[in-house]
């Protein structure tokens, strides 16, 4: 059977990507720490757990094909209607939809690299070209660089904030100033996945500039995999002006989200308190880590997130070798390691790991 030549071109004629090539070997990566995949270590809300429980009971009938419970929550969380929301089985199923609905031969999606690679997937399996842009020197987004490079193929640019993998960001002002620039026929496309971790005053959310600047074509990409601890449960969302929002829900994702996971994610976003305390302890492994890896001598990332990046100044994917040995999975990506911030004595672990690990790599 050659089912290559059954294949659409544009799979047909796809580069692999990242994430594509990403394999684990024989590794059994549930029986390792996992701090490699900026997954919550803090854990779901029970509320939510509860919820989900209580729905997986009730699975014989289908799902609330309006998700009334899930868009309410969403809606009463940052002041928006149902009508600016979109929801799918995580933020990268929603990616899909922007690639489906928007992209064609002959686009450009613009992005700085290195950043989270989905958009490049969603570009090419729609047949458009990502154009990428380097970070600046300090490895954060060049906006200026982005929009020096918008043309009129340009459909699309994507801005991760705070970036992953480095974990910095930027601030609310100079974004605002990008998304006026930023010619209408460009889709802006904000992912947002780690925002609620973040603690500078200044790195916000975009919900705001997207209610104001209502004739941009403006996207923020959510997900509950991150901030609200449901990696597993998958459910994610776009927030958008309707007319996007009317085309985006063409496409289906939204009747893929099973009613445990709306069930979970409406209860998670309400859940304040479990939400501060993931925020707070977070912070406070996060500070940890930080300090610990500078007395280490590592180059470290200032970060807002649920993850630190940091050149250990030796091989990178040698020190993720060495801690995976000893069970902990980090990730060594763009020339450093990625470590996900986790409860504070798998911390300390990892630290004591990673001071054998260098001192066997520096002598
Ligand atoms: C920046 C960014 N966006 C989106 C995602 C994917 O989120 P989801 O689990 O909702 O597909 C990730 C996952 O690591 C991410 O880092």
């Amino acid at each position: 059977m050659e089912v290559k030549k059954l294949l659409c071109s544009t799979l047909r004629e796809k580069p692999e990507t990242m994430r594509a090539s990403r394999k684990m070997g024989n590794i059994d990566i549930n029986k390792l720490i996992r701090m490699g995949l900026n997954e919550n270590a803090f854990g779901t809300s029970p509320k939510a757990i509860a919820a989900m429980q209580e729905m997986a009971a009730k699975g014989n009938t289908y799902q609330d094909w309006m998700q009334t419970d899930l868009k309410s929550a969403i809606a009463e969380h940052y002041g928006v209607g149902f009508e600016n929301i979109v929801t799918g089985p995580g933020s990268s199923s929603v990616t899909d939809a922007l690639g489906v609905a928007f992209l064609e031969p002959g686009d450009e999606v613009l992005l700085c690299m290195p950043t989270f690679p989905a958009i490049i997937d969603t570009a090419q399996n729609n047949g458009a070209k990502p154009v990428i842009i380097p970070t600046k020197e300090d490895l954060t987004y060049d906006l200026d660089g982005l929009l020096a490079n918008i043309n009129e193929h340009t459909k699309m640019v994507y801005i991760c904030n705070p970036n992953n993998p480095i974990g910095t960001y930027v601030g609310i002002d100079a974004l605002t100033a990008f998304a006026k620039k930023c010619p209408d026929h460009v889709i802006q496309v904000y992912d947002e996945a780690y925002i609620e971790f973040a603690e500078a005053e200044d790195c916000k959310e975009m919900v705001e500039v997207m209610k104001e600047l209502k004739e941009k074509p403006i996207v923020l990409l959510k997900t509950f995999s991150k901030f609200y601890g449901m990696a597993g449960i998958r459910a994610g969302y776009i927030l958008a002006q309707p007319e996007l929002i009317e085309w985006l829900s063409k496409c289906g994702t939204q009747f893929a989200l099973s009613k445990v996971s709306q069930a979970g994610a409406a209860a998670a976003m309400r859940d304040k308190e479990h939400g501060e305390y993931v925020k707070r302890e977070n912070a406070r492994s996060r500070a940890y880590l930080t300090e610990e890896l500078k007395k280490l001598g590592c180059k470290v990332y200032p970060s807002q997130t649920n993850f630190i990046f940091f050149d250990p100044h030796v091989d990178p994917q040698e020190v993720s070798m060495k801690m995976m040995e000893r069970g902990i999975m980090i990730s060594a990506q763009a020339g450093a390691n990625r470590v996900t911030v986790h409860r504070m004595e798998m911390c300390q672990l990892f630290i004591r790991y990673l001071t054998e690990i260098l001192e066997e790599m520096r002598k």
